[in-house]
């Protein structure tokens, strides 16, 4: 079959093919513990499930604008006056199919075919192959000094003629660590210097622990005009638990927003209104369920990071935020595809293989589960790898036996 130059260099979502073979393993009747997911475990807001369920029951679920609905757009600009206080305009605003495909969209605007765009590692998992998408060429950059917080110096080392972008992440999937407020200042002063484009992938800015409050980007802007070149992006999915809703949106220059809605104009037009219209409810609702998960999700964070620090070889590094942490698990198996599926076919537990992210030796546990969850996987990931541990492991009535050393 003859496919395109670049969909050969696309790899398979590592992360949705995991979702897919716990549910498999799950129906099969597989005690499976999936500490592999992206996705809190939380109901949506309740104001969402009634305004989309209204309009269902109208029956009126028509097109919308390609660069959605005022009332999303209306919400859109409340939250950024109230987190980056910064007032826009509707033309400012694009509502996406997630704050994936905002992401896309926002690529396809900027990057011509061959141009660079830089990101640190660990990274997610899509932005390399978004940006081979493009044509373009992904350029991860992994901290020199062993940690996951990177230097100026390390972006500001690779870029090139070739540079159109910059994407940070932050806290970051998969390390959950959250940069520096300095660190942010001075990303946007080299991008400015530089005159390059940053995408803040701001998805998980509110998720964060231990008292940290959500960085605004935007104050540290100096050209605060049309010119700008920063684009953030969101979206309903981590904070309001609202995965399935697939709603997004970028906030960025007119110009840019025109471009990018053309684009999403031709490829999917506007998202569907019901989901849009919830979307809409979960910003403009009371925000007490963004709490209740930032705090559930603090204390998954304290269980699991307790835990595992009594693992011995697991090296960790707490996450200030997000639901993943990202442990180093070398001691064990410096091959993380080989590490996971063992953990997978042994004792049922799905994690996340580092190299998908950029970083061999590292398993991304997820921490969105319940505290059950994450205690017996820690448990079963430990006693299969633990030389001392007893020759024998109970999940509920079936006993597993060590058939390795
Ligand atoms: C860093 C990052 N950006 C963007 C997304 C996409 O989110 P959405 O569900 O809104 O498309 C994810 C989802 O896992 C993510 O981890």
């Amino acid at each position: 079959m003859s496919i395109s130059q670049i969909a050969r260099t696309i790899s398979e979502s590592a992360t949705l093919k995991l979702n897919e073979t716990a549910a498999i393993l799950r129906a099969k009747g597989d005690p499976v513990i999936h500490l592999g997911g992206g996705e809190p475990k939380s109901k949506a807001p309740i104001e969402a499930l009634v305004a989309a369920a209204g309009l269902l029951n109208s029956g009126e679920v028509r097109y919308t604008p390609a660069d959605g609905i005022p009332a999303l757009k209306q919400a859109i600009i409340r939250y950024t006056e109230q987190f980056y206080d910064r007032k826009v305009a509707p033309e400012n605003v694009l509502a996406s199919g997630g704050a994936k495909q905002a992401l896309m969209v926002a690529l396809q605007a900027i990057l011509n075919p061959q141009e660079e765009c830089i990101f640190p590692a660990p990274y997610w998992v899509s932005y390399p192959e978004m940006v081979k998408l493009c044509g373009a060429v992904p350029v991860p950059v992994l901290p020199e000094d062993g940690s996951f917080h990177p230097r100026i110096e390390d972006i500001e080392r690779v870029i090139t003629s070739y540079t159109k972008a910059i994407i940070i992440n932050s806290p970051a999937n998969p390390t959950g660590v959250m940069y520096s407020e300095q660190f942010i200042a001075d990303i946007v002063e080299l991008c400015e210097k530089r005159d390059l484009y940053l995408i803040m992938d701001d998805i998980y800015h509110r998720l964060i622990f231990d008292g940290r409050r959500p960085i605004n980007c935007w104050q540290f802007v100096k050209d605060k005009t049309e010119n700008s070149k920063l684009i953030i992006i969101n979206g309903v999915s981590k904070q309001y638990a609202m995965t399935g809703f697939r709603i997004g949106w970028a906030v960025a220059s007119r110009r840019l927003i025109e471009v990018m809605t053309n684009i999403q104009g031709h490829q999917t037009s506007g998202p569907s209104v019901l989901l849009q219209r919830a979307a809409a409810a979960a910003l403009d609702g009371t925000q007490a369920s963004v709490e209740s998960l930032r705090t559930t999700l603090e204390n998954n964070r304290n269980v699991l990071v307790d835990r595992l620090r009594a693992f011995e070889g697991v090296r960790v590094t707490v996450p200030d935020g997000t639901f993943y942490l990202f442990a180093d698990f070398g001691y064990y198996d410096k091959d993380s595809t080989r590490l996971a599926h063992f953990l997978l076919e042994k004792v049922q537990v799905v994690t996340v293989p580092g190299v998908e992210f950029g970083l061999d030796g590292h398993l991304r546990i997820s921490f969105c589960g319940s505290i059950k969850d994450i205690t017996e996987g820690v448990e079963r990931m430990k006693w299969a790898l633990d030389p001392n541990s007893p020759n024998e492991l109970y999940i509920g009535q079936r006993k597993l036996v060590r058939d390795w050393s």
